[in-house]
């Protein structure tokens, strides 16, 4: 079994992924639960995540809550795509069972993958402040890391025309990560935009008859909202790296190297990426360009349906 950190800030997508992850199609093994400011502030994200576990039956495994803003920049939350709970269009219960446990998330990584034996795949899915400020307290944990599949970025952006929303929430911590030298799965807005949740498809999912995807079906139903008129459905950005950590042939990729801008005026939080090998530099990711809509759609319906009617 792969063993997984999920880094999040839940977030509808990042609640999907969740779900995908604790499915019975999937062989991961959730190590740690990790949240983060990003589309809300971290104490509401983890209220999500906990609630998320809550329903998931995912009563054993730790959830830490991490750091409450960006290293540099002033916080920019995403309420308008997600709600002011973070978490709208569902009804779960408010208060969550489950609690997190008394350690940072910054702490957590740290210690799992120094306790390690360098099997471990980070699943950053919010912006990248925890896993930078571990690399940075830690240095050593970078030799540790089996891969960093990643949701965030692209060749375009959402929250300006150049930045993605995880990128753009704090490009320094982002790159920070990128220059690491662990090795990165990138799965950015070209591949997630190719994971739309069109009208057939939450038909089909509205079918299934169980909790869990009566859950996602509310979720998906406000979240679409946010991409109304501009897409021909919301785009499923996180479940993205965790749909590719169960089945990789679903997606194809090209081996890049990746810089963050951290400067620009116009570019600020953009992922350039180098496909033409113009700057000479080796690659630091494998930045995935295609995904097979029909598989992604089929393993994540299975998904679904592999939760118990009660
Ligand atoms: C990313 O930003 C967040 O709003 C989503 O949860 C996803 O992680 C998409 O740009
Ligand atoms: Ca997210």
């Amino acid at each position: 079994n792969k063993k997984i950190i999920i880094d999040c800030d839940p977030g509808q997508d990042d609640a999907m992924a969740i779900i995908l992850a604790a499915s019975g199609v999937s062989d991961l093994k959730i190590e740690a639960i990790t949240t983060v400011a990003g589309n809300v502030g971290v104490g509401k994200n983890t209220v999500n995540a906990l609630r998320v576990c809550d329903l998931t039956g995912l009563h054993d495994i730790p959830v830490a809550m991490g750091a409450d803003r960006p290293l540099v920049q002033e916080p920019s939350e995403a309420s308008h795509v997600h709600g002011q709970s973070g978490l709208d269009g569902t009804d779960l219960p408010e208060e969550p069972v489950k609690q997190p446990i008394d350690q940072h998330a910054v702490d957590v990584l740290i210690e799992k993958l120094l306790a390690s034996d360098g099997d471990i795949t980070l699943v950053p899915i919010g912006p990248l402040t925890n896993i930078a400020l571990a690399i940075r307290k830690e240095p050593r944990i970078v030799a540790k890391i089996k891969e960093i599949a990643m949701m965030g970025g692209g060749t375009f952006g959402n929250r300006t025309p150049s930045a993605e929303f995880n990128i753009y929430a704090d490009a320094e911590a982002a790159r920070i990560v990128f220059e690491s030298g662990a090795p990165i799965t990138m799965f950015g807005l070209d591949v997630t935009h190719q994971a739309l949740a069109t009208p057939d498809k939450l038909a089909e999912l509205k079918a299934i008859e169980n909790p869990v995807a009566k859950a996602v079906a509310d979720m998906l139903t406000f979240y679409s909202g946010a991409y109304k008129g501009n897409f021909a459905g919301a785009a499923m950005h996180d479940p993205c790296p965790i749909g590719y950590l169960i089945a990789p042939d679903i997606f194809e990729w090209d081996k890049v190297r990746v810089d963050v801008e951290t400067t620009g005026k116009f570019t600020y939080g953009m992922t350039v990426v180098d496909f033409k090998g113009s700057t000479g530099r080796e690659s630091n990711v494998q930045f995935a360009r295609r995904l097979d809509s029909g598989e992604f759609w089929q393993l994540f319906l299975d998904a679904l349906r592999s939760y118990s009617k009660s």
